[in-house]
């Protein structure tokens, strides 16, 4: 009897230290936790729109460098964040200011690894997206160097490449199209666009933008225009979250070239049209809970958990 109540100390212990992420892992140690993260999330939302989709962004980001461990908030001359793969990722005031909060009522308690998985849940809800769960107990990277975001997923790769660095890190083709489908809300800069309008290979416009479709972007981004102007990714539906963005990707809409190649491949393409059924909303699979299950497993990349890394005292430095 004794040894089996050993045994089972001995793996509560393990499950806890060691362990995997859980739903509340602060809930006796932080119990406020989840709601200051909201609170910052929701008064820089009302302040800035944009910021919903910059922090959802963000969690992405962080995720696909060193794991979801908040090596991209490191501010260093050779940091992560200066890498080109990462150009335009912003939210850093945004996380740090919920860290302050934190460290002001539990000191040395929640990882910004997890202020960032938080506020990417809490950006989805505040866009109308759907409301989950998102587990915790993640620890914060003590590495952060800009070589690190080398191969980070780039708007002008095949769907093969975009496929496998997907698998890479764990993620089917269906979460490829499922965690694409976050550009239903958020802009993008024209310098992302040149590439599609005036320097595709053999035809020198992507010929997968509807023709409908393809005046406007031009006028939006012309060709040696101001390459910072701003255009939403979900043509109409861009400050929303919806399963517009699907449709935009199925018409020839996408406002990416990386989200328009995934209706080129059929396997990313069965997938987009398993949403769009007539029916769907019957009998068809649901796209917000997918999305949120791709969220979580996203956020569970090369998690480090137990001993692992440590809790920082401020998110942009290593204690
Ligand atoms: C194949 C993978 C992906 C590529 C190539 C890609 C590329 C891009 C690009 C080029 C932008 C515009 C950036 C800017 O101009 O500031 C962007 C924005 C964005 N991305 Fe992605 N992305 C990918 C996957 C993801 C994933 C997995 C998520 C989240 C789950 C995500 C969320 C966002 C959001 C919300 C924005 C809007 C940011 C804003 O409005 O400032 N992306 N993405």
């Amino acid at each position: 009897m004794g040894l089996f109540f050993t045994l089972i100390a001995l793996v509560f212990f393990l499950g806890s230290s060691l362990g995997d992420l859980s739903v509340g892992f602060y809930s006796r140690t932080c119990p406020n936790a989840e709601t200051i993260v909201a609170s910052v999330v929701r008064d820089a939302v009302a302040a800035e729109q944009r910021m919903a989709a910059i922090l959802l962004r963000l969690h992405f980001h962080d995720c696909f460098v060193q794991g979801c461990d908040g090596s991209i908030l490191i501010d260093d001359p050779n940091a992560e964040k200066h890498a080109f793969g990462h150009q335009g990722v912003q939210g850093y005031a945004e996380i740090e200011k919920a860290k302050a909060q934190l460290e002001a009522i539990c000191p040395g308690v929640v990882s910004c690894a997890d202020i960032v998985a938080m506020a990417a849940r809490d950006s989805v809800a505040l866009s109308n997206g759907p409301v989950y769960q998102v587990p915790t107990g993640r620890r914060d990277g003590r590495l952060s160097n800009v070589s690190f975001a080398d191969d980070m997923p780039d708007v002008s790769e095949s769907v093969q490449q975009l496929k496998a660095k997907f698998l890479q890190k764990g993620l089917s083709a269906k979460d490829l199209v499922l965690l694409n489908a976050a550009h239903t809300i958020g802009t993008t800069a024209c310098f992302f666009m040149t590439h599609r309008l005036y320097n595709f290979p053999n035809f020198g416009t992507d010929p997968t933008i509807n023709t409908a479709f393809l005046p406007e972007l031009k006028a939006n981004c012309p060709q040696n225009g101001d390459v910072d102007v701003r255009l939403g990714m979900d043509h109409g539906s861009e400050r929303t979250f919806d399963d517009m963005i699907l449709r935009n990707i199925k018409n020839g809409f996408a406002v990416l070239e990386s989200d328009s190649q995934l209706y080129t491949d059929p396997e990313t393409k069965s997938v987009i049209d398993s949403y769009l059924g007539i029916l769907n909303f019957l009998l068809g699979p649901s796209f917000a809970k997918d999305f949120a299950d791709s969220m979580v497993k996203m956020g569970k990349i090369g998690v480090k958990t137990g001993p692992q890394g440590e809790i920082r005292r401020v998110c942009n430095a290593i204690n």
